[in-house]
């Protein structure tokens, strides 16, 4: 007897993928509460869904992924939650090497890491410093990060360098704004995922979001698979991108 193989089609084209993909991780306390369970709960499986699309992206060859991971804004929780988030981060990252094993995976930080405790900004350091070797995906986590913090950064940085005399306002470009971010040396998100049914930016990657695509859905982040990200990034390859200029014919 004769097994017709299922064809298998691909949900995207390995081909083109995004070089860069952010993605806001919603969702996780909702995730938990319909399981009756802790907001913790939630987080903790939100870190098992990131592992897997650490894994995934870094297989589709990408330069970089982002993920937002805690918000300027965040402290504003419960702060036994801020607390536990704060230990799950911690965890995540004294397990890094082990999570991230064979994959060629550099992971960094972006945000203000200074309102973190000493441990959590040595364990950063070093995580950076180890994972700093490969040259495989880069995995930027934001941690205490807002975009408006890090364009006011930005602006700090280049006043300072006119205060001394470095530079003159008209050498104040897009470019040179870009150059400190902290994204600087990576191209911007070309595609931006929000799970969770929300379908707000949240200050996050507003200035290297200006071009991106955004991609929803009612996914809550820790349900959110490989698969989901591959129909993300197949819906992506079908838009038109103009960055602003007419159709190409
Ligand atoms: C948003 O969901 C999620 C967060 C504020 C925390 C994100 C943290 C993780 C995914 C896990 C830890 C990350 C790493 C890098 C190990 P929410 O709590 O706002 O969900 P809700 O809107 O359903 O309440």
């Amino acid at each position: 007897m004769l097994f017709k193989r299922k064809a298998t089609r691909k949900l995207y084209n390995p081909e083109a993928v995004p070089a860069h993909v952010g993605i806001i991780m919603d969702g996780n306390g909702r995730w938990a509460k319909r399981r009756g369970m802790p907001r913790m709960a939630g987080h903790r499986a939100g870190s098992n869904a990131l592992r897997d699309i650490t894994k995934a992206c870094g297989k589709m060859g990408m330069t970089a992924l982002t993920v937002y991971a805690f918000s300027t804004e965040n402290w504003k929780r419960p702060k036994e939650e801020v607390n536990n988030i704060m230990a799950l981060l911690l965890e995540f990252l004294k397990n890094a090497e082990k999570e991230i094993e064979g994959q060629n995976v550099q992971i960094r930080v972006i945000g203000d890491v200074s309102a973190f405790s000493d441990e959590l900004q040595r364990e950063i350091v070093r995580v950076e410093k180890v994972t700093g070797v490969n040259d495989g995906l880069v995995l930027n986590i934001a941690l205490n990060y807002g975009g408006r913090s890090e364009i006011t950064r930005a602006v700090r940085i280049l006043a300072d360098k006119a205060k001394k005399g470095e530079i003159n306002p008209e050498d104040i470009t897009e470019e040179s704004i870009s150059e400190c971010m902290y994204t600087s040396d990576l191209p911007d998100p070309d595609l931006i995922i929000r799970p969770s049914g929300e379908y707000r930016l949240s200050n996050f990657l507003i200035w290297q979001s200006a071009y991106s695509e955004f991609w929803f859905s009612d996914i809550l982040w820790p349900d959110f698979t490989v698969k989901d990200l591959e129909k993300a990034i197949g819906d992506f390859q079908k838009r038109n991108r103009r960055f602003g200029g007419v159709e190409e014919r």
